[in-house]
C-alpha cells in the first residue's frame, strides 16, 4: 500500500497516467482539479469560488484548498487500506507541509513523487488541442500562459523540496501514453 504524488505541469499527463496507475495498482485516485470542477459544475457554494480562481489560472487559497482534501481523504474509507495517488496536490510548499501533517495524523505519508516532465512548448500544444476538442473552460491560450507561470513561480520548488526528501523520481513524459506509463510502472515496482 503506497501513497504516491503524480507531479507535473498543466497538461503533463498527470490525470491520463493516473488513470492507468489506479487500474493496475488498485489504488484510490484523487485529483484536486477534478475535485473542484465537480463543484463548480454543481454551482455549489464552493464552486463559485473555485470558479473565480481557476477561470483566471490562480491557485485556490491554501487553507481552503487543504481543508477540501481532508474533506475528500477523510470521505474515501478504502484510502486507508489501498493507498492513494494524489494529482494536482501539493502545488505550494505550505500545501506539502500541510500534506505531512495530514497524513500524519492519520497514519499515512508520502511515499514517492512521480515527476512528470515535458517540455513547455508540448505541453502548450496538447491543451490547445484539448481546448478545441473538448472544451475544458481553462485550455484557453490566456489561461494556459497563466496556469503555466503560476506553476514556475508557485509549483516547480515543490521538485527541489521532494529531491531534497528524497522521494522524487523524474520521468521523460514524452512519446505515448503507453511508452510514458512502462517508465512509470518500472519506478512503482523497482
Ligand atoms: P488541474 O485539474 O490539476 O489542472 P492542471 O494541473 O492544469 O493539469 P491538467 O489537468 O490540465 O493536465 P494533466 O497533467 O492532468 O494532464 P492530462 O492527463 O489531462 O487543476 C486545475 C485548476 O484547479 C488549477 O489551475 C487551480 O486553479 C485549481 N487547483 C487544482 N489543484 C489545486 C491545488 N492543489 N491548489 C490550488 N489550486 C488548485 O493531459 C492533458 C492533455 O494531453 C489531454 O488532452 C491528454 O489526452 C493529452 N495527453 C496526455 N498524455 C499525452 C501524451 N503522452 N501525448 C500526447 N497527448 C497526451
Ligand atoms: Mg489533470
Amino acid at each position: 500500500m503506497s501513497n504516491i504524488i503524480i507531479f507535473g505541469a498543466p497538461g503533463s499527463g498527470k490525470g491520463t497516467q493516473s488513470e492507468l496507475i489506479i487500474e493496475k495498482y488498485n489504488l484510490r485516485h484523487i485529483s484536486t482539479g477534478e475535485v473542484l470542477r465537480d463543484h463548480i459544475a454543481r454551482k455549489t457554494e464552493l464552486g463559485i469560488v473555485a470558479d473565480s480562481y481557476c477561470s483566471r489560472g490562480q491557485l485556490i487559497p491554501d487553507d481552503l484548498m487543504i481543508e477540501i482534501l481532508a474533506h475528500t481523504i477523510d470521505n474515501d474509507p478504502l484510502i486507508a487500506t489501498r493507498g492513494l495517488i494524489l494529482d494536482g496536490f501539493p502545488r505550494t510548499i505550505p500545501q506539502a507541509r500541510e500534506l505531512n501533517q495530514l497524513f500524519a495524523v492519520r497514519g499515512m505519508k508520502v511515499d514517492y513523487v512521480i515527476g512528470l516532465e515535458v517540455p513547455e512548448d508540448e505541453l502548450i500544444q496538447r491543451l490547445l488541442k484539448r481546448g478545441q476538442e473538448s472544451g475544458r473552460a481553462d485550455d484557453n491560450l490566456e489561461t494556459i500562459n497563466k496556469r503555466l507561470e503560476v506553476y514556475h513561480n508557485q509549483t516547480l520548488p515543490l521538485r527541489d523540496y521532494y529531491i531534497k526528501e528524497g522521494k522524487y523520481t523524474a520521468i521523460q513524459a514524452t512519446g505515448s501514453v503507453n511508452e510514458i506509463f512502462d517508465r512509470i510502472v518500472d519506478v512503482i515496482d523497482a
